[in-house]
């Protein structure tokens, strides 16, 4: 088992290892003054790991309410949030209760937001059962839903009491999602340099992270911790984060939310790491090494949509203000900047990044 504290807001920590959802219930028990934990999950995995987390928080003493919503980002939204906070009104969840967030980062997203807001705030478990929210969603705080004109337009910051990640529940994740999670891991690799991006190098695609789980996982997690560490509300390095988003959230939208996340964000760094090698903020060796990895994962390197389908959603991207854009640009790996761009810059961009 790796263990990683986070010190921001909250301090606490992220347990990576394989058997971990057994220990669910000692160590919610040990949270101070939790008697109930409300059990979050989308119906999906609710049907595949539900009972067996439940039963692990009912052998350590405490009782269980359940709130399960059907699987996909279309049910992060309002209406859902909504129908949680009732349950867990209904279940009589009080301040020093929990809730536990058992899915991917759409389950832990949207419990992380309801529980941000229920009494004005509760503590929440995160167990991540995805490569992306094991890598990244799970950690750091960031609690959202989608309005229908938006993804992630209504949040909050609301840092988790624990997030315990069992590595074995990824094992069921269909290929596509795995390989989802491998564009999150990519970004980071891109962000860090160095050993991580080497590693993932060397490895043929998907199955090397496979094979490696809690230590990639674990590296993600150390990178994330010190972004949010060093500026947990998002005001200075933390954007560096959203590498490959603003184009690829583009993308996400316009796909009605089809192309899973990390191809997203996979496709995003293609197209900004292409249009940054062609106006010379990075090197073309650097544009090369990006697109063998992301082929060698068989993740997408191209956005299937025109510049005048992505220009009005990119628009309306939450980093758009004041008539201007922040684009997160690669230098090199392990070298990246934040560039404000004028809004009719744009177009220029992606057409440099190969988006016609
Ligand atoms: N808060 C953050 O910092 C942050 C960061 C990145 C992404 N996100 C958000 O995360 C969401 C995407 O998360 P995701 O990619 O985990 O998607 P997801 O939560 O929709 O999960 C993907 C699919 O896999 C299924 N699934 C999950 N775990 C499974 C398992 N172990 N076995 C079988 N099936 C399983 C789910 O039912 C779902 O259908 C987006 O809403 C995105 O905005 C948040």
């Amino acid at each position: 088992m790796k263990t990683v504290h986070i010190d921001a807001s909250a301090a606490y920590d992220v347990l990576i290892g394989d058997g971990l959802l057994d220990e669910l219930g000692t160590r919610a028990a040990s949270l101070p003054g939790v008697r109930k934990v409300l059990l979050v999950s989308d119906d999906t995995v609710f049907a595949l790991y539900g009972e067996r987390a439940a039963e692990s928080l009912r052998k350590a003493g405490l009782d269980v309410a359940t709130f399960v919503f059907p699987h996909g980002e279309a049910f992060k939204n309002l209406e859902v949030y909504g129908e949680l906070l009732e349950a867990a009104l209904a279940a009589g969840m009080t301040r020093t209760d929990a809730f536990a967030a058992l899915g991917g980062g759409v389950v832990g997203d949207l419990t992380g937001f309801a529980a941000a807001t229920f009494k004005r705030g509760i503590r929440f478990i995160q167990l991540p059962t995805t490569l992306l929210s094991a890598a990244d969603a799970s950690v750091g705080g960031k609690t959202a839903v989608d309005l229908p004109g938006g993804k992630n337009q209504v949040g909050a910051f609301h840092q988790p009491a624990l997030v315990l990640c069992d590595t074995h529940t990824l094992a069921t994740l269909p290929e596509a999602q795995f390989l989802s999670g491998c564009g999150e891991v990519i970004k980071y690799a891109m962000l860090a340099g160095g050993e991580l991006f080497e590693t993932l190098c060397s490895f043929d695609g998907a199955d090397g992270i496979a094979a490696h789980l809690e230590d990639v996982i674990r590296r993600c997690v150390e990178l994330k911790r010190d972004y949010v560490q060093a500026d947990e509300f998002d005001t200075g390095v933390r954007m560096l984060l959203n590498l490959g988003h603003t184009f690829g959230h583009g993308a996400e939208a316009l796909s009605g939310y089809k192309l899973p996340h990390g191809c997203a964000v996979a496709a995003g760094m293609a197209v900004i790491t292409r249009a940054a090698a062609a106006r010379g903020y990075c090197e073309p060796e650097t544009l090369r090494r990006l697109l063998t990895l992301l082929e060698r994962f068989g993740l997408p390197a191209s956005i299937p949509y025109s510049a005048e389908e992505l220009l009005p959603v990119i628009r309306g991207d939450k980093k758009a203000a004041g008539g201007n854009i922040r684009l997160i640009v690669p230098e090199v790996p392990g070298r990246v900047r934040a560039l404000t761009v004028a809004i009719p810059d744009l177009a220029g961009w992606l057409r440099d990044g190969g988006v016609l």
